[in-house]
Formats: C-alpha cells, sequence, structure tokens
C-alpha cells in the first residue's frame, strides 16, 4: 500500500500494540483481514458474533483466524454491567435495562460498548451495516470529544506519481454531515487538517464553491467565505482559503487568472465542501475517474476511535482501515 506514513503508523502500532473490535465477525474479507491482523504483532481482533458462526464461515472462506478473541453478546458474562453502564449513557432517553440487552445483541452496539467500556481501543464495522447504523451507536455512546460540537468525517486520497512517491489529498466532510453550518465547517476544516498531517499532508485547506472569491453571488457561497474567513480567526497558523472553485484550487494557471492575490490557490490539499451531496460525489469522482485510492471515512471528533466501511469494501481496505483506526487510538 502506498499511503504516505502508514509504514509509520504500523510503527506506532509496534511500539503500542492496540485491540480492535470488528462489529461483523462472520463476513469473508473481515475474517481474510484479522488473519493478516493475527500473523501480525500489532493489533489483535476481537470478532463480534456466535463463536461456531465464525469458525465455521472462516472455515469455508480458509482463513485461519485461530488466536482471535472471539466475543458473543449472548453469552457475555459482563452483560449486566454493560446494560447498566448503557442505561447511564443513554440516560433521560427512556431506556430499561431489558431495552438495553435486547439492544445490546446487535453487533454494532456491542461492539460500541466493547470501546466504551475499554476493552478495545477501536471499532471498525461497516462491512455489512449502513454508515448511520456504524455511526448512530458511536455518537450516542462513544459521545463528541470536548470541545467540538459535532462528529465529521474525512478521507484521505492517494495517488502514485510516476516519480514513484504518493500524492496524498484529505477531502470533507464527505459522509456524517448532511449540510453543516459555517460554524461546523469551521471545526471540520481544522480537524480534517490535524487528521491530513498524520497522513504526512502539509495542509493547505481550500473552501469549496462554485464561485471564486464573489464571482458567484448566494447563500451557499457567503456560507463558505465565512467558514474560511472563521478558520483563519480560529486557527491563524492553517493555510485557508476560500470561497474557491475546484479549477481555482488546484490549477495553479487557473488560480492566476481568478485569483491571483492567493497564496495558497492552486495548490490546495485540505478540501472543504459545503454539503455531503457535493463532498460524497466529489471523493467518488477523484477515486473512480481520478485513480485515487480512498481510505475513510475516518471520523473526526470522537472519544474514541470508530470507523466505518463501505458496504462494496474489500479485505485489503478493511486491513488498512482497521490499520489506520487503531493508529488514531
Ligand atoms: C450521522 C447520522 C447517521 C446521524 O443520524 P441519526 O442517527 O438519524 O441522527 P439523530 O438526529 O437521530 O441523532 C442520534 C444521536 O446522534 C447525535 N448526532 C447526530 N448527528 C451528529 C453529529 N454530526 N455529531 C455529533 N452527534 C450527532 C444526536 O445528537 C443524537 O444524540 P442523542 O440520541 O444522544 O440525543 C446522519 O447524520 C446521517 O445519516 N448522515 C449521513 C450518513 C450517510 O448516509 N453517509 C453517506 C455514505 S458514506
Amino acid at each position: 500500500m502506498a499511503i504516505m506514513g502508514f509504514g509509520e503508523l504500523i510503527g506506532m502500532l509496534k511500539k503500542n500494540p492496540k485491540k480492535i473490535v470488528f462489529t461483523e465477525g462472520t463476513d469473508g474479507r473481515i475474517l481474510e483481514a484479522a488473519s493478516r491482523l493475527l500473523a501480525s504483532n500489532f493489533l489483535s481482533p476481537i470478532l463480534v458474533g456466535d463463536e461456531e458462526a465464525i469458525f465455521a464461515a472462516s472455515e469455508e472462506c480458509g482463513y485461519n483466524i485461530r488466536g482471535a478473541e472471539i466475543l458473543d453478546p449472548k453469552k457475555f458474562d459482563r452483560m449486566d454491567e454493560m446494560a447498566e453502564m448503557f442505561c447511564e449513557l443513554r440516560k433521560g432517553k427512556g431506556v430499561t435495562i431489558d431495552k438495553a440487552k435486547e439492544t445490546l445483541l446487535q453487533g454494532n452496539y456491542f461492539g460500541t460498548m466493547l470501546v466504551k467500556m475499554g476493552m478495545a481501543d477501536a471499532l471498525l464495522g461497516g462491512a455489512t451495516y449502513s454508515t448511520a447504523d456504524t455511526v448512530r451507536p458511536a455518537l450516542q455512546l462513544i459521545k463528541t470529544k470536548p470541545g467540538n460540537s459535532i462528529v465529521s468525517s474525512v478521507f484521505i486520497l492517494v495517488r502514485s506519481r510516476a516519480t514513484g512517491d504518493s500524492e496524498v489529498l484529505a477531502m470533507a466532510d464527505c459522509a456524517i454531515n448532511i449540510r453543516p453550518t459555517e460554524d461546523e465547517l469551521v471545526e471540520i476544516a481544522i480537524e480534517a487538517s490535524e487528521c491530513a498531517k498524520i497522513f504526512g499532508v502539509d495542509p493547505k485547506v481550500g473552501f469549496l464553491s462554485y464561485s471564486t472569491f464573489g464571482s458567484g453571488a448566494g447563500e451557499d457561497v457567503d456560507r463558505m467565505r465565512n467558514a474560511a474567513e472563521k478558520t483563519r480567526l480560529k486557527a491563524p497558523d492553517l493555510a485557508v482559503e476560500g470561497e474557491l472553485q475546484f479549477d481555482a484550487a488546484v490549477s495553479p494557471r487557473v488560480a492566476r487568472t481568478k485569483c491571483p492575490e492567493s497564496e495558497i490557490a492552486g495548490h490546495i490539499n485540505t478540501f472543504i465542501f459545503p454539503d455531503i451531496s457535493a463532498g460524497n460525489i466529489g471523493y467518488k469522482i477523484a477515486q473512480r475517474l481520478g485513480g485515487f485510492e480512498a481510505y475513510g471515512p475516518i471520523l473526526l471528533g470522537l472519544n474514541a476511535p470508530v470507523n466505518d466501511l463501505s458496504r462494496g469494501c474489500n479485505a485489503a481496505e478493511v486491513y488498512s482501515m482497521a490499520i489506520i483506526t487503531a493508529a488514531l487510538a
């Protein structure tokens, strides 16, 4: 895998090995990734599900998962404690102990509580669960970290250059917040930039729009321009520009014509989209037509690392995302 900094992420885990919970223990892609992790010494998988069904699935796919920790919600010996903690975390939401136990039979809620109880450092789900069903338990139980008002997400996009090194970009928020406000965009930009740095990006942040420096007008143009301005005030050391069209963001030639006064237009590597439609379509264009590998969505602003897989993922992506997720722990 060509991702810049990936070797360093493994290096970090080797120094400080972690445990990651997979909420879909019988999925063939999860089992393949888990067998690779078991052969390494830096990240231990915990598989959620029925032990017999997991071993039957692993035999059928031909992956050796001997040594994996398997936790079945139906036989979990700390279920009473887990259900009590669940009720405490959902206080005021009308959750009874019986309702908590019923909810915790679902792998996504059970796995999230394993992280909350400190039995795992991180969680990766979404091979079969939808994004909403993977993310919702984390929003409700792991919650937003102090100082943040929202959970958002970033995709890291990686493409090899002819020179042999990699081009690495960050795009946010392509997966969680439907239409962020100005202040939410500021938070998304700062969190995405911090995450981009972990992958070796020196962030140059562009707030994207259909307008460059007032060439177009409208509420969404103002929202992106104001968000850029507010980000500059909140993070004065961060290189920020906006509002920008995508061509002015990435092409030095177009930037010289449309916004010659900008020092970073034409060289943007951290893209902030106005809403989830633009972001989700945008990263997929880069991935499908631009030849970038896409890693994410990496969730930002949570108290513990939980990440979501695409349901169309393969085992190599599960393995990479597991390492990325655990390294962020
Ligand atoms: C993230 C998402 C799943 C939350 O939806 P939801 O569960 O219906 O949201 P709700 O409004 O019912 O909120 C559930 C809880 O999460 C919290 N929450 C919702 N969005 C949040 C956010 N962005 N940050 C932090 N907390 C959030 C709510 O406050 C609520 O907490 P509470 O139950 O303790 O009061 C929703 O925003 C979504 O579907 N986003 C798009 C996902 C998607 O389809 N992505 C594209 C594919 S990658």
